[in-house]
């Protein structure tokens, strides 16, 4: 079995999918949900999904490498950023080569960067008047939004679109294929689990 670990700061809607898409894999689970934030609705979430949380502190990321001994406690082999607002520092890349995805809600390297997240990604398309947005799913490096690209998708964009609606469209994109590309490149990367 190749364990996963999600790591994600807010509603975790994507986390959720991911979790459902697995519970039938006999190759993939999610085995652990990690959070930054101790108020954010993943974490309802994950009690509800059955999948065991850590929470951790500004502090205990970036001055200690303790989530290292909690990813390894649990086995992780790889891990997943759905939603999660830090910049994954340089240790835990390392840790982990190539075996960090994140998903942007927006067609890198248009619309990424620090502080291009959530809203202000969807309202930034928006103003620059763009006829498409999408996502993207890329490995992770230690700078926002630069590590390599494995994956993009697209929607159309009308001028009544508004950031919501842009929001939705893409979400949809989100669930319908961060799953899978997961799935694949996990299956390139070991190639005999
Ligand atoms: C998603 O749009 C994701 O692409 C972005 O943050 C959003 C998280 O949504 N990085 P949710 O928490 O999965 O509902």
């Amino acid at each position: 079995m190749i364990k996963l670990a999600i790591f994600a700061s807010g509603s975790g809607s994507n986390a959720q999918n991911i979790v459902e898409y697995f519970s039938e894999s006999n190759d993939i689970e999610v085995s652990l949900i990690l959070s930054n934030n101790s108020k954010a609705y993943v974490l309802e979430r994950a009690q509800k999904l059955d999948i065991p949380t850590a929470i951790f502190s500004r502090d205990s990321f970036y001055k200690s490498e303790e989530i290292l001994k909690v990813l390894a406690n649990d086995k992780i082999d790889f891990i997943i950023l759905a939603g999660f607002m830090w910049l994954v520092p340089k240790y835990l890349v390392e840790a982990y080569p190539n075996r960090i995805l994140n998903i942007h809600p927006a067609l890198l390297p248009k619309f990424g960067g620090k502080g291009m997240y959530g809203d202000h990604v969807h309202k930034a398309v928006k103003e620059a008047g763009e006829v498409e947005s999408g996502i993207t799913i890329h490995y992770v490096n230690e700078k926002y939004d630069e590590g390599n690209i494995v994956f993009q998708a697209t929607c159309e964009l009308t001028t009544s679109d508004t950031p919501e609606t842009i929001a939705e469209k893409v979400h949809a994109l989100e669930y319908k294929h961060y799953p899978e590309v997961i799935e694949s490149v996990i299956q390139k990367s070991f190639k005999n689990y």
